[in-house]
């Protein structure tokens, strides 16, 4: 046992790794804690879903609801969840040192990632993937790094199997992971920006590797993103902490919670501004416009009616990226990692609206990627 670690390490360790099996509370806390407005009265419309007498049964939700807003359970937050409920705190400490889904150490500013390793995972690459995470983030699981931004922990099994090795980190699952795909989803959190969930290999569920065998035909004109990717990201809280402005906070029944705001009474995310399009010749005929209105000048950008030399680049090598998306770049005319590389905002725009996935493009920094791809990386 490594003397220097905190008390809260040391005790039952596992693997290499040496997560704490003994839960217990962090030595160091902060001297209060207090729901947000909203969170409060979320909390208080969760504990009215239970009959008098019963609302200790609100414990579980509102314990994640703090661990939400805070990153980790305080000793002052568990207290405060036992007052709300009535209950002593050992109550309330039983239930948080037990299940392993509350954080009772400091986690991660930007994000807390945790690795599955269990059998699936760890035949497909698990072990590598921890190895990323001892070299950018920390030696051990639930250290800190050294910028307070991430912190990272290995778990049993995530019920993403077919998709191994996968990680959760904050809300959704980031499947078919390598190294490489690891270290740069850890380099873009630290950037601000927010990987696109799900597979990232390019498949789109957890159908075969080569592509599917049957039911073919649902992959016509089907949503580049799976359900829970596309849910995931039009959400888009990943890894944010919860405050309680992100979505109408209804009591299961529909009731709206005090100091909420409607869905429907939030102002809309303010649009970036459009950049002034270039104009510029087009080697091919442009499709038809896409049918939905787009919120800034789009310009087509230069297409090819064939790869260069013969030769396409890979574009799967994009994350975001898959087969299906492939397909659809090849048919506009886009072949090449320095093609991409050159779209100027409003020849993303021009994309973005032919391809139906408004945002997509940015969000999973596309241009950047192939700019690194076309240099070589
Ligand atoms: S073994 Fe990793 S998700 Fe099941």
């Amino acid at each position: 046992m490594d003397s220097a670690a905190p008390i809260w390490q040391q005790g039952a360790v596992r693997n290499h790794t040496g997560p704490a099996m003994l839960r217990r509370l962090h030595p160091e806390q902060p001297e209060s804690f207090a729901f947000t407005p909203a969170n409060q009265a979320w909390a208080e419309a969760q504990i009215t879903k239970y009959p008098e007498g019963r609302q200790a049964s609100a414990i579980i939700p509102l314990l994640w609801r703090a661990q939400e807003q805070e990153g980790w359970l305080t000793r002052p937050a568990i207290e405060h969840v036992a007052d709300m409920l009535g209950l002593a705190h050992i109550r309330a400490l039983e239930v948080a040192t037990f299940y392993f889904m509350f954080q009772l150490a400091p986690v991660g500013s930007v994000a807390h990632v945790q690795i599955c390793g269990t059998t699936s995972c760890m035949i497909c690459g698990a072990e590598d993937l921890i190895a990323v995470c001892q070299d950018k983030i920390a030696p051990r699981a639930h250290q800190l790094s050294a910028d307070g931004k991430f912190s990272w922990e290995e778990v049993e099994c995530l019920g993403a199997c077919a998709n191994a090795p996968m990680a959760q980190i904050g809300k959704d699952y980031y499947e078919d992971l390598t190294t490489e795909k690891l270290a740069w989803i850890l380099d873009e959190m630290a950037a601000g920006r927010v990987p696109t969930p799900g597979p990232q290999n390019g498949r789109y569920a957890s159908e075969p590797a080569g592509g599917l065998t049957s039911l073919k035909d649902h992959e016509a004109g089907r949503d580049p993103l799976n359900a829970s990717a596309r849910l995931a990201t039009d959400i888009g809280d990943t890894i944010k902490r919860i405050d309680g402005s992100e979505v109408p906070l209804l009591a299961p029944w529909g009731r709206q919670s005090g100091g909420d705001v409607a869905l429907a009474e939030r102002p809309a995310a303010a649009a970036k501004p459009a950049p002034k399009a270039e104009p510029k010749a087009e080697k091919k005929t442009a499709p038809a416009a896409a049918p939905e209105a787009v919120a800034v000048e789009e310009a087509a950008p230069e297409q090819l009616t064939a790869p260069r030399g013969g030769q396409a680049d890979d574009l799967k090598r994009i994350s975001g990226v898959g087969p299906k998306l492939e397909g659809l770049l090849n048919e506009m005319g886009f072949w090449h990692f320095d093609q991409i590389a050159a779209w100027t905002p409003a020849e993303v725009a021009w994309v973005d609206a032919r391809l139906k996935f408004k945002g997509r493009i940015e969000r999973d920094g596309w241009i950047a990627q192939a700019r690194a791809l076309a240099d070589g990386a």
